[in-house]
């Protein structure tokens, strides 16, 4: 179900005098099976803008075209359109408000009328891709660290089963294992096919998973395109307020020592593959 966005404008509080125009003539299209990052400075709109894709804010102006049909015109029903896309809201563990892990999780599906049986085989399926430990299933969510609350909150989500996940910021706050492991399970998710979109601050994260990014300004789309582009244009991300890739930035600062590094290396993996390049040139590989 590709999504299109097509002149998105959206003014909060229209027509009072503390109005703000958090999105202004915005438009992409995202095909089925993509893994897009969304990024910018905090305040640059990506909670709004990705708020857009499921119907849970309404365009001020411009459209939201799912599968070819406008979202808000007649006769859509936004309950299907939020099952098809799901989104885990930044910081999910406000959101965490049943009694239990297990009925978090079920939320979803029995809003949705599935049978017990269903409902059950889903939350299990939602607690195996999140990689969280069914002992936990009837504990209460206020018990659990972040991390496993973040899994409880992108559990309940997947559990909708939906085509298109959308996660705002979903490692923020977590420890270096608790991120990776979070955003391996997503990654696997992606791998089976599910479209993502991913908020995030984390650079290295976004090199490392996107293929595609988009950069937002003050509400403006100002890039859109291959991850490899928009890390290497270091003058471009620090006037928007970010930063390359720590990854990225290491390359930088061997070649001004004279390695002869690629500059374009986005993984951990790719930065190793050129130092060893390096390292065995100058015959010094050996000894490490
Ligand atoms: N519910 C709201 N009411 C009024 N203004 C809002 C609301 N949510 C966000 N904003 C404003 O819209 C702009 C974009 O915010 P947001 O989408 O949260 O950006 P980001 O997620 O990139 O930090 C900011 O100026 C913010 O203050
Ligand atoms: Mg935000």
């Amino acid at each position: 179900m590709p999504i299109e966005v097509s002149n998105l404008t959206h003014t909060y509080m229209k027509g009072t005098t503390s109005e703000v125009t958090a999105i202004s003539g915005v438009s992409f299209r995202i095909e089925d099976g993509e893994f897009v990052g969304l990024i910018g400075a905090t305040g640059s709109g990506k909670s709004t803008l990705i708020q857009h894709l499921n119907g849970l804010l309404r365009p001020t102006s411009g459209t939201v075209l799912v599968d070819g049909v406008d979202i808000w015109s007649k006769g859509v029903s936004l309950k299907q359109i939020r099952r098809k896309i799901g989104l885990v809201f930044q910081y999910p563990e406000q959101q965490v408000f049943e009694e239990t892990v297990y009925d978090d999780i079920a939320f979803g599906p029995r809003n949705l009328g599935f049978s017990q049986a269903e409902v059950e085989a889903r939350v299990e399926k939602a607690c195996e891709l999140v990689g969280l430990d069914k002992e936990l299933l009837p504990r209460s969510p206020f018990e659990l660290s972040g991390g496993q609350v973040r899994r409880v909150a992108i559990a309940g989500i997947l559990a909708i089963q939906p085509k298109v996940l959308i996660l705002d910021e979903p490692t923020a706050g977590l420890d270096p294992k608790g991120r990776m492991e979070i955003l391996d399970n997503i990654k696997q998710l992606h791998e089976t096919g599910m479209t993502v979109i991913l908020v995030s601050h984390n650079m290295d994260d976004v090199a490392r998973l996107c293929e595609r990014v988009m950069v937002l300004e003050k509400g403006t789309l100002v890039f859109d395109g291959p991850a490899r582009e928009v890390f290497t244009q270091r003058e471009f991300l620090y006037s928007k307020q970010l930063r390359p890739p720590e990854v990225t930035l290491l390359m930088e600062k061997l070649r001004q020592r004279g390695w002869a590094v690629r500059q374009d290396v986005l993984t951990v993996e790719e930065a190793y593959a050129e130092i060893m390049k390096e390292l065995r040139k100058k015959g010094v590989a050996g000894a490490i």
